[in-house]
C-alpha cells in the first residue's frame, strides 16, 4: 500500500489566497492594514530563517510586518519594555517573539507581557490555559498545533472517537496539538521520553501526530495500516549529496512510513507551510479583534 499524500504546501497556498482577499477587503473599506511585529532576540540561525519566512508571508498577502531585532545581550527589562510598546502600538496587531530565548531570558514572563489580544502565536499564558478547559475559548491558538489540525481535517473531518497518539510535549507543539485532539473528542495518548513499549503505544494509533525532533524516529512497522500521519519534525541530517550539505526529515521515516500509513504528510512541505498560513490568518482575526 502507498499512502495518500497530504500536501501542506498546496493546501497552505489555497488558505493564503483567501486571507489575501479578506484583507484587500478589509483595505478596500478603508480599515487599518494588519500588522504583525516579530521579536528576534539573538542570533539563532534556525529563528533567523523562520522570521524572515514570515516577514516574506505577510508581505505576500498584504499584510504590514514589523522586524524588531534585539541583541543577545539584551536584558529581560527590555525585552519587557519592548513587547509593551509593541502593545501600544494600534499599527501592531499581532506580536510574534520567537522563540527559544537566550539562556538568561525568562521566557514565561516574556509571554505574560504579551496583550493576550495581540497574541497571535497563542502562547500567553491565559491563552493557553483556556485552551486547556472545557467552556473555554482562546483568543488564539498556536500556529503549528492548528496547522496540524487543519490538515487532518481534510482527510479525518470526523476526529471524535479516533484514538490519537502525540509524540512529544513540547509547550509549542506536542502539548497544544493534544489540548486541540481532546477539544475533537479523540481518545488522546501523549508520548515523551519515558514512554515504555513506544512503539506499541504509537501502533494503537489511528491519528499519529510526530513532534519530537528526532529525525526519522518512527518506523514502518511502528504505524498501524491505514493510519494517518502528521509529522511535525523538522531535522536537518548531513547529506553530502545535497547542495548545502544537508537535508530535512521529518520525525518519521517516510519512505517505511508511507508504504504503510492511509495518509502522510511530507517533510518539507506538510506542516511548515501550514505553521505560517495560520499566523497570517491569526494576525488577520487580531485586526479585526481590533476594529
Ligand atoms: N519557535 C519554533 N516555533 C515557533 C513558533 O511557532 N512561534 C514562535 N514564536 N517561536 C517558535
Amino acid at each position: 500500500m502507498t499512502a495518500e499524500f497530504l500536501d501542506g504546501k498546496a493546501i497552505a497556498e489555497d488558505l493564503r489566497k483567501e486571507i489575501k482577499q479578506e484583507v484587500d477587503e478589509r483595505i478596500k473599506s478603508g480599515k487599518r492594514v494588519p500588522g504583525l511585529a516579530t521579536v528576534l532576540v539573538g542570533e539563532n540561525p534556525a529563528s533567523q530563517v523562520y522570521v524572515r519566512m514570515k516577514h516574506k508571508a505577510c508581505q505576500e498577502v498584504g499584510i504590514n510586518s514589523y522586524a524588531i531585532e534585539m541583541p543577545k545581550t539584551s536584558t529581560q527589562e527590555e525585552v519587557e519594555k519592548k513587547v509593551k510598546e509593541l502593545n501600544a502600538d494600534p499599527n501592531v496587531h499581532g506580536i510574534l517573539v520567537q522563540l527559544p530565548l537566550p539562556s538568561g531570558l525568562d521566557e514565561e514572563k516574556v509571554l505574560n507581557v504579551i496583550s493576550i489580544e495581540k497574541d497571535v502565536d497563542g502562547f500567553h499564558p491565559l491563552n493557553i490555559g483556556r485552551l486547556a478547559q472545557k467552556g473555554r475559548d482562546p483568543l488564539f491558538v498556536p500556529c503549528t498545533p492548528a496547522g496540524s489540525i487543519y490538515l487532518l481535517k481534510k482527510v479525518v473531518p470526523k476526529i471524535e472517537g479516533k484514538n490519537a497518539v502525540v509524540l512529544g510535549r513540547s509547550n509549542i507543539v506536542g502539548m497544544p496539538v493534544a489540548l486541540l485532539l481532546v477539544r475533537e473528542n479523540a481518545t488522546v495518548t501523549i508520548c515523551h521520553s519515558r514512554t515504555k513499549d513506544l512503539p506499541g503505544v504509537v501502533r494503537q494509533a489511528d491519528i499519529l501526530i510526530a513532534a519530537v525532533g528526532r529525525p526519522e524516529m518512527v518506523k514502518g512497522d511502528w504505524i498501524k495500516p491505514g493510519a494517518v500521519v502528521i509529522d511535525v519534525g523538522v531535522n536537518r541530517v548531513e547529506d553530502p549529496s545535497a547542495k548545502r550539505g544537508y537535508r530535512l526529515v521529518g520525525d518519521v521515516d517516510f519512505e517505511e512510513a508511507k508504504e504503510v500509513a492511509g495518509v502522510i504528510t511530507p517533510v518539507p512541505g506538510g506542516v511548515g507551510p501550514m505553521t505560517i498560513a495560520m499566523l497570517l490568518q491569526n494576525t488577520l482575526r487580531a485586526a479585526e479583534l481590533a476594529d
